[in-house]
């Protein structure tokens, strides 16, 4: 039986004291924030009648977190990136904003300053032999389906390993990564490779907790998109690949039906020819729409944490 503090004057007052809740300094929402954290680790700490060695078991656990640096690979394992794209919808629907293509999570692996290019790009390094060759092409248009030329379609994904340069020590640099600039037609189009499923390192923070829960630490085949234009809202998505065995069960939960799309393989040498290929190929076709604001805040992608973002690559 579990013994019950949480209620008395002593546990009370010990909260306030850790959140500095009496104290002058400091910021207000954070204490808060940890005043209310604070107080539902205790609370669990009490329901659950969590023993020293498993709290402190915790303890170590984040440590190790932090040692590996998987805590923004966690976070989606967990919901937290999904859960905020299910806030941001609602806010949009709470104000009638309705339309334009999905948002999905971003994921923890971007990698600012890719190379940018007018209409294409190709996107691979030519290395990566166990992989299919892919075209991937689309329009982007706006709420009445006009072309939105000159938007900007930052795409990246992961190799036939399921590994993404930059975190991939092995790759180029920015390899499978790139930036294109939509022509005139809204169109982009971009040669690349197939990109595998990924899964979270097999002897990772993430993966061990994911064990302890009977779940996989795997994604379907995908690749991210962030697309932006002057005058529009900021779109952060990314598609998963049909048939995948994942793809209707993604650990970081990002699948969403609008954004499931086929890989069409094309055998047609005339076609292949169109995109400067000698062989038959996968073609992928993600058209985007955007919706136009004037919030500036609101064409960018929101501020966080990136390898490379700020610097001048
Ligand atoms: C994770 C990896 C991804 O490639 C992704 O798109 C989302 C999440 C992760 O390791 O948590
Ligand atoms: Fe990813």
């Amino acid at each position: 039986m579990t013994v019950k503090t949480m209620h008395t004057p002593e546990v009370q007052a010990l909260l306030k004291k850790v959140a500095g809740l009496d104290n002058d300094g400091g910021n207000e929402r954070v204490k808060q924030i940890v005043h209310r954290l604070m107080h539902d680790i205790f609370q669990i700490v009490e329901d659950f009648d969590v023993t020293p060695e498993e709290f402190w078991s915790a303890v170590y656990y984040v440590n190790g977190l932090g040692q590996n640096g998987e805590a923004p690979l966690l976070a989606p394992g967990l919901g937290m990136d999904h859960y905020l794209d299910i806030r941001m919808d609602a806010e949009d629907a709470e104000a009638g904003l309705t339309g334009g293509t999905p948002r999905t999570i971003e994921g923890p692996l971007y990698v600012a300053g890719a190379p940018i290019s007018d209409g294409f790009a190709r996107m691979d390094d030519g290395t990566d032999t166990d992989s299919e060759t892919a075209i991937i092409t689309g329009r982007v248009t706006d709420e009445n389906d006009q072309p939105i030329a000159k938007a900007l379609v930052d795409i990246w994904h992961a190799n036939s390993k399921g590994g993404y340069s930059y975190f991939d020590p092995s790759q180029s640099e920015y390899n499978l990564r790139r930036r294109i600039r939509t022509d005139a037609d809204g169109r982009y189009t971009a040669r690349t490779i197939i990109p595998s499923g990924y899964g979270c390192p097999p002897e990772g923070s993430t993966q061990t907790l994911l064990n302890l829960l009977g779940r996989h630490g795997r994604r379907p085949a995908h690749i991210h998109y962030f697309i932006s234009a002057p005058g529009y809202r900021h779109l952060t998505t990314q598609i998963n690949l049909a048939g995948d065995e994942y793809t209707y069960d993604d650990f970081a939960f990002a699948t969403r039906d609008d954004l499931v799309v086929e890989a069409h393989r094309i055998d047609d040498p005339a076609e292949a020819e169109q995109y400067g290929l000698n062989g038959p190929f996968n073609k992928l076709v993600f058209d985007v729409q955007l919706l136009s604001t004037e919030a500036t805040d609101q064409q960018k992608r929101h501020p966080r944490q990136r390898a490379l973002e700020g610097e001048s690559a």
